[in-house]
Formats: C-alpha cells, sequence, structure tokens
C-alpha cells in the first residue's frame, strides 16, 4: 500500500516519476487514455481552509474517473473527539482514498496506518508535500532539471512548506537557500535528519544573490493566528519584493505557494509582475496531484 505522506519520506525515483507523470497528466487534460479511479469514490478530509488544494484534488478525482466526497472535519465525529485510528476504520471500509489536511502530521500518519487505503498529506504544520512536487514541476517546466539550481525561500523558514523545501533539496541535490529572522529559521534536528546543502541565514540579500529561484509563503501559517503580531513584526524584513529580487539572477522566477497577503510577504508590484508564473503553480497542483494518485494506485 503506498501512500504520500511527506516528502520526507519520498525517495528521489517516485519524485523523478510523479514529475514525469504531471508532464503527462497537463498534456492529456481532455483527452484522458485511462481512467484509474473508475468505481472508486476518495474522501477529503480537511480540518483547516483551502482552495486550491480542494478543488484541484476533486476536479483531479473526478478526471480520473472517481467521485469525490468533501469532509469538513468539523461536520463528522472526528471534530467532535472521535479518535482518528476509528475515523480511519471506518472510512476504510467505505471508501478507496484519502486526502488529508491537518495539524499533526501523526494524524495523517495513524490514518494511512489503521484505514489500509492509499492516502495523502494535503497538508500538515510538518509538510506541504503535494505543493512543493507540484513546484518542483513548475521550475522544471519553465527552466529545466531543478538539480543545478538555487532556490531560496524568503520568510517564515520553520513552516511546513520550508520544510518540505529542506527535504526536496536533499533528495535531488539543489542548492536550497533559506532566509529567515532568528526565531523563524528551521529547526536544527530537522536539518540534519534532511542532510543536503541548505545554507540559512537572516540575510535576505545574501540568500537571493545570484538564485534562479525566489519563493515565499505566508508569515501567519494556519493554526498560528495567535502569533500574528508578532510575526508580523519580525518577518516584515523578509518581505519578497523589487529589491530583493533584483539581487537574484536576471529573469529569476518569484513564486508563492499561495494564498498571498499582498504587501506582506510579498509586495504588489512585485506579485503582479510573477503572477504568470504563480498562477501556472497554481494550476499546476491539478496536474501533479493527478500524477500523485495515479501513483499510489498503479499496482
Ligand atoms: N497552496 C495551497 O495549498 O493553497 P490552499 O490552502 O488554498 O489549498
Ligand atoms: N504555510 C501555509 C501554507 C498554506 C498553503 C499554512 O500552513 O497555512
Amino acid at each position: 500500500m503506498k501512500h504520500l505522506l511527506s516528502i520526507e519520506k519520498l525517495n528521489r525515483a517516485d519524485i523523478e516519476h510523479i514529475l514525469v507523470e504531471t508532464a503527462r497528466f497537463k498534456r492529456e487534460r481532455g483527452h484522458p487514455v485511462q481512467q484509474p479511479l473508475q468505481n472508486q469514490t476518495w474522501a477529503l478530509i480537511f480540518s483547516k481552509s483551502s482552495t486550491r488544494t480542494r478543488v484541484s484534488f476533486e476536479v483531479g478525482i473526478r478526471e480520473l474517473g472517481g467521485n469525490s466526497l468533501f469532509l469538513n472535519a468539523s461536520d463528522i465525529q472526528l471534530g467532535r473527539g472521535e479518535a482518528i485510528k476509528d475515523t480511519a476504520r471506518t472510512l476504510g471500509r467505505m471508501i478507496h482514498g484519502a486526502v488529508i489536511r491537518t495539524f499533526a502530521q501523526k494524524d495523517v500518519e495513524d490514518f494511512a496506518q489503521m484505514s489500509g487505503i492509499p492516502t495523502i498529506n494535503a497538508l500538515t504544520d510538518d509538510e506541504h508535500p503535494c505543493q512543493i512536487l507540484s513546484d518542483l514541476f513548475s521550475i522544471q517546466e519553465k527552466r529545466g532539471s531543478v538539480t543545478d539550481k538555487v532556490v531560496t525561500f524568503v520568510g517564515d523558514g520553520a513552516c511546513n512548506v520550508a520544510a518540505s523545501w529542506i527535504f526536496a533539496a536533499a533528495k535531488l541535490g539543489f542548492e536550497l537557500r533559506i532566509a529567515a529572522p532568528k526565531a523563524f529559521q528551521p529547526d536544527a534536528e530537522l536539518l540534519k535528519r534532511a542532510g543536503g546543502r541548505v545554507l540559512c541565514t537572516e540575510d535576505a540579500r545574501k540568500a537571493a544573490s545570484g538564485a534562479d529561484v525566489i519563493y515565499t509563503d505566508v508569515w501567519v501559517s494556519m493554526g498560528k493566528e495567535a502569533e500574528s503580531a508578532d510575526r508580523l513584526a519580525k518577518l516584515r524584513p523578509y518581505q519578497v519584493n523589487q529589491s530583493l529580487v533584483r539581487c537574484a539572477k536576471p529573469g529569476a522566477l518569484v513564486m508563492h505557494c499561495l494564498p498571498a497577503y499582498h504587501d506582506k510577504e510579498i509586495d504588489v508590484e512585485t506579485f503582479e509582475a510573477n503572477a504568470t508564473t504563480i498562477f501556472d503553480q497554481a494550476e499546476n497542483r491539478l496536474h501533479t496531484q493527478k500524477a500523485i494518485i495515479d501513483w499510489l494506485v498503479r499496482k
């Protein structure tokens, strides 16, 4: 039984396979050759908000021939305290796959273990693997192989998206730089576990210097709302703006996983100047997730 729980647990060959298949799903959209989810129902169990992940999975599952069932975690008994393991054992007898967005990584792992059905991490506090696989595809689509590139993540270096970038850098061998204030640097133990070429610095301009990709994410991740004031104050010097982008390689990609908070982590001018790239990223979630599901269900 295969699952997509993190970038950490994926190997390079699987990542490369998913990227190749993403290109095929993108090319073949509207002319499907196979529908691997025929007669299947997949559930999306979400404890956090979502636009892109929810819609791209619902549309993708349908395009693969399956049905999708959106379950807001607070509407099912899970929200009233039913154990994730019991939810998993119940749903595992009724549905064929699960896509879960929640807080604790362990909940996704427990669900995968107890349900007996393919399980996808659609974002936890620890990782956002579908996002990073899709972003790797977007970089490859626009600039070729990521292996010889320098990717600079600017902002909350301790968030789920940054963590998935760290594991991706180690798996694929590209240079990753993280520019973040001291309080939002990646966890030292995580960096050690991941390995790879990861430079962490408080100096955003140094991190951006000569980079092929400048990437950012929200300063206040879901679940961290109580820390908003402190985060906005500490992260203010880490805004992606024209002055920072000028430090990067000419023509560098400016990427954002969205949702964006304009004039916070990215200024409006920079966001709009790079809107094609950013919304291509959003679209590519659909193609990548179809490739992920296909990889999970293929014998
Ligand atoms: N990037 C991303 O996961 O967006 P949503 O929160 O809208 O799903
Ligand atoms: N780090 C963000 C990503 C949103 C897609 C969050 O967890 O809210």
